[in-house]
């Protein structure tokens, strides 16, 4: 793949896995470990990972430290926002297997595309990025940041000035309805004369998903929850005034790509790519419900709220990978991909957290849905998962299923 090389390392294999176990403070347990032939799991009395397959082996990928697109001149970056399941701590694994398994591609596809920090991750002038997202918040933000149409750079900066100078006194849609609640009064207001102000500017599609993304970004600073809109914080002391950053878009880099706004296995049988990644929600919590705000906002058709945390309604926006037919849905995006490889995300909190937090996908069925199309194998790296929840997952690991496509669609 067309791709910066400069983080390119070897996979560890298992040897280098028993190295990682020497930690300082665990040597005695090591050296335990050595004269009885127990392993860790036995030692702290656990139980191995239920995932782990014998006729899987599991490549365990050392966890890097992650430095990388420091804040250029205090332009807004693809990944400032916090969106649940969002991929940017795993990149540099995500890259590590596709660096050492895929052969000369030159198009990814990120299919449940989410922040798009994955799509960006391989986004280069040589390489076809191919994006796709069902809430439309999300893909107006793709668009910004990946879509080839060109744009004005100083208008943008400008509007950014602009709004970030409107200081309205009336109510709106959004100090009305959020209000107090998700926001303090002045900032909801600001948000609402915000959003109704980018209606009336005169803008091509991209320039206005570009202030979009912009006014989505700022509200994540200042909004009152933990990450996401199922709840907001009983005490509001989310108190910043909201402001706008310019986001800094490496537009040079996005002349090939497509930005899809799709079901998933809608869009699967019209596109062709030698990269697909998966990265489906994972249970039974719908993206719509922990985002209804702002799709709300971003979509601005002004609908009535309910309950206590204010959503609209939208049951068009539900997703079936979050339903019973999960499996059924992922054999059928799988049966009609063509591509020459395929990655999926899939984490292994199966059994482990509450019961909403459970995978809706079993390991053996992605495994055996897979290996319909070629050859299939685990790779996975630790990681500190996050539950909407208070349950705290030790011992959690992210996994990545490859699949090197030898056959041909179903
Ligand atoms: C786990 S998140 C992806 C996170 C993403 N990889 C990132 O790093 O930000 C799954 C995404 O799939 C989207 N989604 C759910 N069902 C979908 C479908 N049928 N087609 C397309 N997108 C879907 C959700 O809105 C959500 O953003």
């Amino acid at each position: 793949m067309q791709i910066p090389t400069q983080r390119i390392k070897d996979l560890p294999g298992v040897d280098r896995r028993r190295e990682e176990m020497k930690l300082p403070g665990l040597e005695d347990l090591n050296n335990k470990q050595a004269e009885t032939q127990l392993t860790l799991f036995d030692i702290f009395d656990l139980s191995p990972p239920e995932y782990i397959s014998a006729t899987y082996p599991v490549t365990m990928l050392k966890k890097k430290s992650l430095v990388k697109n420091g804040n250029r001149q205090g332009l807004l970056q693809i990944q400032s926002r916090r969106y649940l399941g969002n991929k940017f701590k795993l990149l540099d694994f995500i890259r590590e297997i596709v660096e050492k398994r895929c052969k000369e591609c030159r198009s990814f596809c990120d299919i449940f595309a989410g922040t798009g920090v994955v799509g960006n991750e391989f986004n280069h002038s040589d390489v076809r990025i191919i994006s796709n997202e069902s809430l439309y918040s999300n893909y107006v933000s793709l668009r910004a940041w990946l879509s080839p149409e060109q744009f004005d750079r100083a208008k943008i900066v400008e509007y950014i000035h602009t709004l970030n100078n409107i200081y309205p006194v009336k109510e709106n849609y959004v100090s009305q309805y959020f209000g107090g609640l998700y926001f303090t009064v002045e900032n909801a207001r600001k948000i609402g004369a915000i959003r109704e102000k980018i209606e009336e500017l005169t803008l091509s599609f991209k320039e206005e998903c570009i202030l979009l993304t912009s006014l989505l970004y700022a509200i994540d600073k200042v909004a009152n929850t933990c990450g996401h809109y199922d709840a907001f914080r009983r005490t509001l002391d989310t108190t910043t005034p909201i402001r706008l950053l310019v986001p800094g878009i490496r537009q040079d880099e996005n002349k090939q790509n497509e930005i899809h706004h799709e079901d998933a296995n809608r869009l699967i049988r019209k596109i062709k790519m030698d990269v697909l990644y998966i990265d489906p929600p994972y249970n039974s919590r719908h993206y719509c419900d922990s985002y209804h705000l702002l799709e709300n906002i971003i979509a601005w058709k002004k609908p009535e709220t309910f309950g206590v945390a204010k959503k609209m309604l939208r049951s068009d926006l539900k997703s079936q990978y979050c339903l019973k037919e999960a499996p059924k849905a992922f054999d059928d995006l799988i049966s009609n991909a063509d591509c020459r490889y395929i990655l999926v995300s899939y984490n292994n909190m199966a059994g482990k957290g509450n019961h909403r937090s459970n995978a809706r996908i079993k390991d053996e069925e992605i495994i055996r849905i897979l290996s319909k199309r070629g050859k299939t194998e685990i790779f996975e790296t630790e990681f500190k998962s996050f539950t909407t929840g208070k349950s705290k997952i030790e011992g959690h690991t992210e996994r990545v299923f490859f699949c090197e496509v030898l056959k041909g669609k179903i």
